[in-house]
């Protein structure tokens, strides 16, 4: 959600962060700035509307000399997206340029005292009103900048992750954050900062993850600093990235997505090493191992995420009802945390997030862990704000996920949450030995049967053809598959704008069965379960009025198969496997159909990948 981007030293400025806009655009790409400071210390910004192509030639013929620079790619909160709302923001008398991810929560009663102060406002934004507050401060205490930052973000209330140029002073950026996240890359002579490390890793791979209610100060020449808001110094802890550049290229795909979508057999494979271990045999998660009390002593699991980590989530209780014999409810963060969730000692909160940044997520882990219960993380970011502030957890590793739909990170989350299920069922001893052995010997041919799933790929966009102009679809399955519908349809609407519905497949007659007739396709996943013969009925239930049908169905089907119009057919895997399974050729049939409707799959309209505001 909006992504930040700053640079200093003595690369060409404007290109540095012109990379470093495109590799964040996934945060947000409804406009774009950049400031840029002159060596003689003159701030010049520029802004366009839509994406970072704009702004690129929007700013072919200005003066793009600079000692240092700040940009942003935004995902309008406050006002809509226009040359005006788009960041940078200057301050009145336009000696300090600010950009920010985040929202300022107290921004009107702070821009009203503002205005009665004389300062005049040219956007509809909060990050405008931090700028003046910030100038308004320095001006009045006749202080320097770092001062007037630490004050002004004493007084604000809401996230952000900010970086201030100022007029005079080209050799440095003062940057701070507060639950938006920040980077810094320190290379030789050189800092970089980014809401995320994407922009950084081709330049270095020494970062420090600036901590909450932290100030950074990069100076030319200088080492970095750190402050906090009460103006301690405090400790630097460089870390090094473990992705390289190559994970944020398309590798010869045209999307984002479809790689990502590709990409699953390796990206599982990476998920389950030096998880499953000996022949599949044993399944090692540290999280577990070193928390054992806490598992062994726990009455509930308590899900919380948001969007496809949602739908990963409802899987995730399947997987731990059956497994570990406990109760488990899932519940989306943004409710959970204003919901009086009662919480106790011994419940285990799970949160799950790809992007580890997600705003509800995180308040929801402050409440429970407030509540005194052990918070477990499920990520893929490494050094992302949640995995930071849970008790213990488990990263993904699926590497960074660029396309806006979720696809390689919902298989990975399930993935996680199966080792995890199996994991506390043989400590609780839900789980036997057998059982677990036979269970990771299944574990580890799922990335090789992925590889064989994906061999449907020209199967489904044939058949993407005969479905791009529907103008609804209705998702249907039962039991661990049910989470796979919603998911589904979740894909296709997030980047065809099909309206599609999830619905368990039983609950069709309490409702959208009267929505079914031959405009509207239903897409059935069915694969060979203990729900099988259940789900035959649904099927024909729709058959009888006139639905058109495309089901997918373990191989040697041959019930479902005679009934649907269209048939996609899958290995057969354990039952607790499936949705890994069954899930490929929703993804590829959502990418296909909205690759035939001409749309951006990588960045559609309206979202966001990584959402810090509520
Ligand atoms: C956004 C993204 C979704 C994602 C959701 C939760 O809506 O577009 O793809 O599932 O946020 O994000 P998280 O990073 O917490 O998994």
């Amino acid at each position: 959600m909006c992504g930040i981007v700053g640079y200093i030293g003595d690369r060409n400025v404007y290109d540095v962060l012109i990379k470093g806009l495109h590799r964040l655009e996934y945060r947000g790409y409804d406009s774009a700035g950049v400031a840029l400071e002159t060596p003689e210390g003159n701030i010049n910004v520029y802004k366009a509307r839509g994406k970072v192509a704009n702004l690129e030639a929007f700013c072919k013929d200005k003066n793009l000399d600079a000692s240092c620079g700040i940009a942003h790619t935004r995902w309008a909160t406050h006002g809509e997206p226009s040359d005006s709302n788009a960041h940078p923001h200057f301050s009145e008398d336009k000696k300090l340029a600010l950009v920010h991810n985040g929202t300022i929560e107290n921004y009107k009663v702070l821009k009203d005292a503002l205005i009665k102060h004389g300062c005049k406002f040219h956007s509809e934004t909060d990050t405008e009103v931090l700028v003046q507050l910030i100038e308004y401060i320095r001006l009045k205490n006749d202080c320097d900048l770092i001062d007037a930052v630490r004050e002004a973000l004493h007084q604000v209330q809401g996230a952000y992750a900010i970086a201030v140029i100022e007029c005079g002073h080209p050799e440095q950026i003062v940057a701070a954050r507060k639950s938006s996240p920040l980077v810094i890359g320190i290379g030789k002579n050189e800092f970089f900062l980014a809401s995320d490390a994407t922009p950084i890793v081709e330049y270095t791979k020494d970062v420090v993850y600036v901590k909450d209610e932290q100030i950074a100060v990069v100076r030319r020449g200088e080492p970095l600093k750190l402050v906090t808001l009460e103006n301690e110094e405090a400790d630097i802890d460089v870390t090094e990235l473990e992705f390289s550049i190559s994970q944020l290229e398309k590798g010869g795909y045209p999307h984002f997505m479809l790689k990502e979508i590709f990409e699953q057999p390796s990206t599982l494979l990476d998920c389950i090493r030096g998880r499953v271990v000996e022949g599949g045999h044993k399944i090692v998660l540290n999280g577990v191992r070193d928390n054992k009390e806490k598992f062994l002593n726990a009455k509930r699991i308590v899900i919380v995420a948001c969007g496809t980590s949602w739908h990963a989530g409802l899987i995730g209780k399947y997987l731990l009802q059956e497994m570990c014999g406990l109760p488990v409810v899932v519940e989306y963060a943004s409710e959970f945390r204003y919901n009086n969730p009662v919480i106790n000692s011994d419940d285990i909160v799970i949160a799950i997030s790809q992007s580890g940044e997600t705003a509800d997520t995180l308040a929801a882990i402050e409440i429970a862990r407030d509540k005194g219960a052990f918070v477990y993380g499920i990520s893929n970011v490494v050094g992302s704000s949640i995995p930071r502030c849970t008790h213990s957890g488990t990263y993904i590793h699926v590497g960074p996920e660029i396309g806006v739909a979720s696809t390689k990170a919902f298989t990975g989350q399930v993935m996680v949450l199966t080792l995890l299920a199996l994991a506390v069922g043989e400590l609780r001893g839900t789980v036997s030995r057998e059982e677990l052995e036979k269970c990771g010997e299944w574990i580890q041919k799922i990335p090789g049967l992925v590889r064989e799933v994906l061999k449907l790929n020209d199967k489904i966009e044939r058949l993407s053809a005969i479905y791009t102009y529907a103008r609804n679809f209705l998702y249907l399955g039962r039991g661990y598959n049910y989470p796979t519908a919603l998911e589904g349809a979740l894909k296709l609407k997030e980047i065809s704008y099909i309206h599609a519905e999830g619905y368990p497949a039983a609950e069709m007659k309490h409702g959208p069965i009267a929505l079914i007739d031959a405009e509207m396709p239903s897409v059935i996943i069915a694969p060979d379960d203990h729900l099988y013969e259940k789900v035959v009925s649904n099927v024909q239930q729709v058959k009888a009025r006139g639905g058109s049908i495309i089901a997918i169905v373990t191989e040697g089907d041959d019930i479902i198969s005679k009934i649907a119009d269209y048939v996609l057919e899958v290995p057969k895997v354990p039952e607790f496997l499936t949705p890994i399974i069954t899930s490929i050729p929703l993804q590829l049939l959502s990418y296909y159909i909205a690759i035939n409707k001409g749309k951006d799959v990588d960045m559609p309209r309206n979202l966001a990948k990584s959402v810090t505001v509520e």
